[in-house]
């Protein structure tokens, strides 16, 4: 071969080469509604394992949905990452998430936190309990969410709007064990023994029970914990001056709901992306969450924070998470009949 030839045979393999690094080393672009620096150590983490590299676009749920539809497509987006099954039965009922067969991710996830037909997964467990101020309540006169409409609660109950997912999917899980008329019924008599309108977010809500505006509060559990070890000083005398009580022991179990992620079905990445969600639920990850936001883990045998182990253990609710996607209108028209606003 002529020297001239050899030499462009060469560059021409040298181009490809770039070429194929080039779409091999094209990061995964995660749109993320959580707001962790925990999250994101994780997925330095998974760099490191995988040499995938890994984007991250942080936005509230809402505007990362409108994003996703009206981006179809022509998105960048590999995964989507949100708070609560509810929002993530949406992003599936909207189109936006591709089903995912991974054995790791069905083995691994209890049934009931993925969805069935595999287009997103739990990462992460939360339950919504009570937080009570035990100088005016004792945990022997808490029982169920049913009791909370009882008169003896006039005027003590918080919690926030029912605009919230996490309400929504409470009143849907509320539906799904009865019936559309009893969860609007529940609604209305829970609305009228508030403290005070809805207003503010869940750890606004703890805030209140210990400054004594109400005397119980439905919360997520990790609010506590991320009160209990914040750097302000107020909010960790707030944490230390609540206690949480775990409501339907006796019955259908505490509502629970998952942090989750799925596959954005137009994402030209989804080995990587299998990958990166496998790793979520590996012992690593898992063990990382107790610790950094309080959070449960989903995988079963992963060790709890002391401070999770302190709230002592409870058993859940057993509905499948992707009822509260289905339901999840009709909770809102419920809770809107009800005049939870
Ligand atoms: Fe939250």
């Amino acid at each position: 071969m002529h020297i001239k030839h050899l030499l462009s045979f060469l560059s021409a393999i040298l181009i490809s080469l770039t070429a194929v690094r080039a779409i091999a080393s094209e990061p995964l672009l995660i749109y993320s509604h959580r707001h962790y620096e925990a999250d994101q150590k994780l997925f330095e983490q998974f760099t490191e394992q995988t040499g995938i590299e890994v984007q991250v676009i942080k936005a509230k749920a809402s505007e990362l949905l409108q994003r996703l539809k009206s981006e179809g497509e022509n998105t960048e987006a590999d995964i989507f990452i949100t708070a609560d099954a509810g929002r993530l039965g949406y992003a599936k009922q909207e189109g936006l998430l591709a089903p995912v067969e991974s054995e790791i991710l069905s083995k691994r996830i209890p049934a009931p936190y993925r969805d069935p037909e595999n287009h997103w997964f739990g990462f992460t467990l939360r339950a919504r309990v009570f937080v009570y101020a035990p100088d005016r309540v004792k945990p022997e006169e808490l029982s169920t969410y049913e009791a909370l409409a009882e008169d003896t609660w006039r005027g003590r109950l918080l919690s926030r709007s029912s605009g919230n997912i996490y309400n929504q999917s409470l009143l849907a899980s509320i539906i799904a064990r009865t019936d559309a008329k009893t969860a609007r019924d529940w609604a209305r008599a829970v609305r009228q023994n508030m403290a005070r309108p809805p207003q503010g977010n869940d750890r606004d809500q703890i805030r209140a029970v210990a400054a004594g505006i109400g005397d119980v509060a439905i919360v997520n559990t990790y609010y506590v914990g991320l009160l209990h070890n914040s750097e302000n000083e107020k909010d960790r005398d707030v944490a230390n001056s609540v206690k949480i009580f775990f409501p339907n022991q006796e019955t259908s179990g505490t509502h629970v709901n998952v942090s989750g992620a799925g596959i954005v079905a137009a994402s030209t990445q989804k080995e990587d992306a299998r990958k990166l969600l496998e790793f979520l639920a590996s012992d690593e990850a898992q063990k990382s969450f107790p610790l950094a936001t309080s959070e449960y883990p989903v995988v079963a045998g992963i060790e709890w924070s002391d401070l999770q182990k302190s709230w002592g253990t409870f058993k859940p609710d057993s509905l499948n998470l992707s009822k509260l996607g289905q339901l999840n209108r009709e909770a809102v028209k419920q809770a809107n009949l009800a005049g939870w606003e």
